[in-house]
Order: C-alpha cells, then structure tokens, then sequence
C-alpha cells in the first residue's frame, strides 16, 4: 500500500503580487493523492482551490514547494482540466471537440473515432455528434468538456466545479454520468466543490481548505462502498455523520472568510 503517490504536494506556497500589496492565496500545502483517487477539495471562496488547480495545470508557477506528478505513460498528457465555464471550442462540432486532445496527440485518425465514439455515448451526445456548441444546452455543453477531458487519458484529471453554473437536477445527471465514466476507468481526479453532498457522493476523499490563505484544515475518507446511487446515499449509516463532521470543519472556515471580509479594507486589500 505504500506506492508512490500519484501526485505529491510539499510545501506549495502561491503568492500574488498585486497593486495592493502580496496576496497569499496559498500558504504551504502538503497533499498526496493515490493512483486512481477521486479527491474533493472544499474550502470558502478565495481560499486557493482554483489557484491549486492552475499551478497543477502548469498556468500558474508556484512562489514555494514542489510538485510531484508520476508519470505511467509518457505519451499521455499529464493532466486536462474541466472549468467551471463552459470551456468547448465554438468553432467545432461536438465530436471534433471531444477527440481534440487525441488530435493534438497525433493519435491515428481510427482508434480517434473509436474513443470519441465511446465518450459520445457515455454522455447520450451521440445524436449531437456533428452539432456545434451554440446548439446545445448548458449541460449538454459541459457534458462535452467532461467527455473530452475523459478521451484525452491525462495521467490526473482536473475538475474546477464543473457543474456549478447548471441547474441541481442536471447536476445530478452530469455526476452521476461523471461517476459512470469515472468507475469504467478509475483516473486520478482532483475535483473542486462548495457542495458537500456532492463531495460525499463523488469523492474517495474530501480535503476541507482553511480560509485564505489556503492551507489544508481537515481530510475526511468517505467510506461509502461504490458504484454508489445518488437517490439512496443519503440513507447510508455513514452519510449523516460525515456530512456532519465536514460540515463543522467548513463552517469554522466559512465565517473565518466572512469576518474576513468584513474587516474595513479587506475587500480592497484583495
Ligand atoms: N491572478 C491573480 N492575481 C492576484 N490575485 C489572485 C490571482 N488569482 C487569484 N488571486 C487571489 O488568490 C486567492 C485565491 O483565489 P482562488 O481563485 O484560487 O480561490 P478559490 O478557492 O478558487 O475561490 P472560489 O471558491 O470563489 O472559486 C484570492 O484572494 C484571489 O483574489
Ligand atoms: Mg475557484
């Protein structure tokens, strides 16, 4: 059990030289996530996650520490990453859009089609194949960018609240889409969220953030057996008690950040 964790966090430290001062958004993170994780990252907004999430993409440098992502297969992309906006290509079908990844990669045009085939109907877009995103609804479009993320086969998976711009029974559908897709193939997956039944739903393990600057309070496993059904995870034995105990470490952090903010020049400050 003691593999070489898939990515290995020490000491991350990001900070932002802004007009008004340094900002710390992120104040030494030590965090290691297993080959075939899915991790939760919750914390009060402005605490670091999508910082955290951008510096493991490679679009943010760190001020401090080190990252540590293990490579399998040094063909495959180290990571892609779903944003909360909707981040599909206008310009190209859903189709094109989904095998993008694979195009870059130069992968033969046949086994492209194959998995672009695969992810179509993972996530019911086969009937929009050839339509282009001003087509589609909010969902269906994030439904896109989860499938392209998938067909790229990134060595981790990056996931910024991808469903938080749709309404709550699309959500639904699009998570429980996420952990059909995510059960078949078990990829490394750091996922941001500000719903904890989402989190207890999704995760294997729920990382709680402290108030900015980021630094990691609490780390719950969420011992809920899997495949897991949405509509029935509320009635596990487990679930009351974790929702509890995340909910307490949370809430500390939540008014942490709003007396925060509320300090005269805290907003400007920022
Ligand atoms: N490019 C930047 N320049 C200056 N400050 C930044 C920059 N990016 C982020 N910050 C600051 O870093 C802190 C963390 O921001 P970040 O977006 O990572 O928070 P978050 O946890 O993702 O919040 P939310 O839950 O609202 O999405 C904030 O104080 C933010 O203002
Ligand atoms: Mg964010």
């Amino acid at each position: 059990m003691a593999a070489q964790p898939k990515v290995q966090l020490r000491g991350l430290v990001k900070q932002f030289e802004t007009r008004r001062g340094t900002v710390t958004a992120l104040d030494g993170i030590d965090l290691d996530v297993r080959e075939g994780e899915f991790a939760c990252l919750v914390g009060p907004s402005g605490c670091g996650k999508t910082t955290l999430l951008r510096i493991l993409a490679g679009l943010e440098r760190p001020t401090a520490g080190s990252i540590e992502v293990s490579r399998r297969d040094p063909a495959r992309p180290l990571h892609a990453m779903v944003f909360q906006e909707q981040s599909v290509f206008p310009w190209m079908t859903v189709r094109r859009n989904i095998g993008y990844g694979l195009a870059m990669r130069r992968v033969p045009r046949a086994e492209r089609e194959r998995t672009v085939d695969r992810y179509l109907r993972l996530v019911g877009l086969e009937p929009f194949a050839d339509a282009y995103p001003h087509q589609l609804s909010g969902g269906m479009k994030q439904r896109v960018s989860v499938a392209r993320a998938f067909a790229t086969d990134p060595e981790i998976l990056l996931m910024d609240e991808p469903f938080a711009a749709l309404d709550e029974q699309n959500k639904l559908l699009l998570a429980e889409e996420l952990m059909r897709i995510w059960e078949g193939n078990r990829k490394t997956v750091l996922y941001v969220t500000h719903s904890i039944d989402e989190a207890i739903h999704l995760a294997d393990r729920i990382v709680i953030f402290t108030a900015a600057p980021g630094r990691i309070k609490a780390d719950f496993p969420v011992p809920i057996p899997r495949p897991r059904d949405p509509a029935a995870i509320r009635t596990h034995p487990a679930y009351a008690g974790l929702y509890e105990r995340v909910w307490k470490a949370l809430r500390e952090e939540v008014l942490a950040a709003r007396r925060r903010d509320g300090e005269p020049g805290a907003a400007q400050a920022r």
